[in-house]
């Protein structure tokens, strides 16, 4: 009996170097470190992928709260690496939701791991004493990142519209305020001017192709909520509607608006803020993580998501009020040329 597991055991290996071995052909993959993200059961599923010599070497969970995964994340990593790659692998049964994140996250590494996300290998790789500040002149082009918010409405006849909104931000404290600057071309604006109120959707990562869309449609013609399948609720507080999926909502009074130019600043003032119970942590308090959502980067055009919390504001600064009071004589400023 001994000597068959034995048998078996060896057969396995030597069946695992033979796939293995059979993949040995140009690799398509660059040597480094590639981080992939994809959608498990709870929440993100974050991965490392390790190539060396052109081949998938190891696979490491940065991040995962799945609720049960079973074995998915040891015996998954096993076959992709013995496969080099995601395809024709299984799920494993009872945690099918969890390997679906596995895979995604692993190609979504593999796809920067064969440079067809081009940015991929330029972040951060340069060491703080290295970098150049050497400023070049863009113009006047918007390059500062940007929310993505997603802007309710009603137009006359009462029909709720979504578009979504870069040019945006929180203005004031007391009133608690935001801005939010549209084109007069938009249909949300003749509705914003006509109801006097609008909602502030803010999408988590898992709508983005909605969001995507109703900045691309115009309510005109379209009935974006129908097409999108996401549901309008009545706001409490204000004539406006709001997105039931999206995490937090803000019920916004209009205050002012100003023409700027090419776009109509509009002032909101927040009459009633919501957030989904799941996003707060246990002082009910907003946890962007949990919130999971995305900025715009409006010089590339590209979406990114927010990551992980660094650092409490008001507070990691605060060494340098020691070093201020340890300064006895703070000497001039020399302002530099840009060189
Ligand atoms: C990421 C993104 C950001 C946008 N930001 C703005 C903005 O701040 N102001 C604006 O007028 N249009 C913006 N747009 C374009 C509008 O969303 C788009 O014109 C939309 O079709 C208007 O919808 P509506 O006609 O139903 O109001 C943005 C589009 C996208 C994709």
């Amino acid at each position: 009996m001994k000597k068959i597991l034995i048998f078996l055991a060896a057969s396995t290996v030597f069946i695992n170097i033979t796939l293995a071995g059979t993949k040995l052909s140009p690799s398509k993959y660059k040597d480094g470190v590639y981080t992939g993200i994809g959608q498990g059961y709870v929440g993100e599923i974050i991965l490392q992928v390790f190539i060396k010599n052109g081949r998938i070497k190891n696979i490491q969970v940065v991040k995962q709260n799945e609720s049960s995964p079973g074995n998915a994340f040891s015996d998954l990593k096993g076959s992709i690496i013995v496969e080099q790659g995601v395809e024709n692998i299984d799920a494993v049964s009872g945690a099918t939701v969890t390997s679906k994140g596995i895979f995604q996250a692993v190609a979504n590494a593999l796809e920067k791991a064969e440079g067809k996300d081009p940015e991929a290998g330029n972040r951060n790789v340069i060491p703080v004493s290295e970098k150049k500040h050497v400023k070049k002149s863009l113009g006047t082009v918007q390059v500062t990142p940007a929310p993505v918010w997603v802007i309710g409405s009603y137009d006359k006849n009462g029909r709720p519209n979504v578009m979504t909104a870069a040019w945006a931000g929180i203005c004031c404290s007391n009133p608690p305020a935001v801005t939010v600057s549209l084109r007069k071309a938009t249909y949300t604006y003749g509705n914003i001017m006509a109801k006097k109120a609008f909602t502030v959707n803010i999408p988590s990562v898992d709508y983005i192709k909605q969001t995507d869309y109703y900045g691309i449609a115009s309510g005109k013609n379209t009935d974006k909520f129908q097409v999108t399948a996401l549901t309008p609720v009545k706001s409490e507080f204000v004539d406006a509607p709001y997105v039931k999926q999206f995490p937090i909502v803000l019920e916004c009074k209009l205050i002012h608006s100003y023409d700027i130019g090419l776009h109509t600043m509009f002032v909101g003032q927040i009459m009633d803020v919501k957030a989904d119970e799941f996003i707060l942590n246990k002082d009910g308090k907003i946890d962007m993580g949990k919130l999971n959502t995305f900025i715009f980067s409006p010089s590339n055009k590209k979406y990114y998501k927010t990551g992980e919390a660094i650092g409490s504001a008001f507070s990691i600064g605060k060494n340098y009020e020691d070093i201020s009071k340890l300064m006895l004589q703070p000497k001039p400023n020399v302002l530099e040329n840009n060189k």
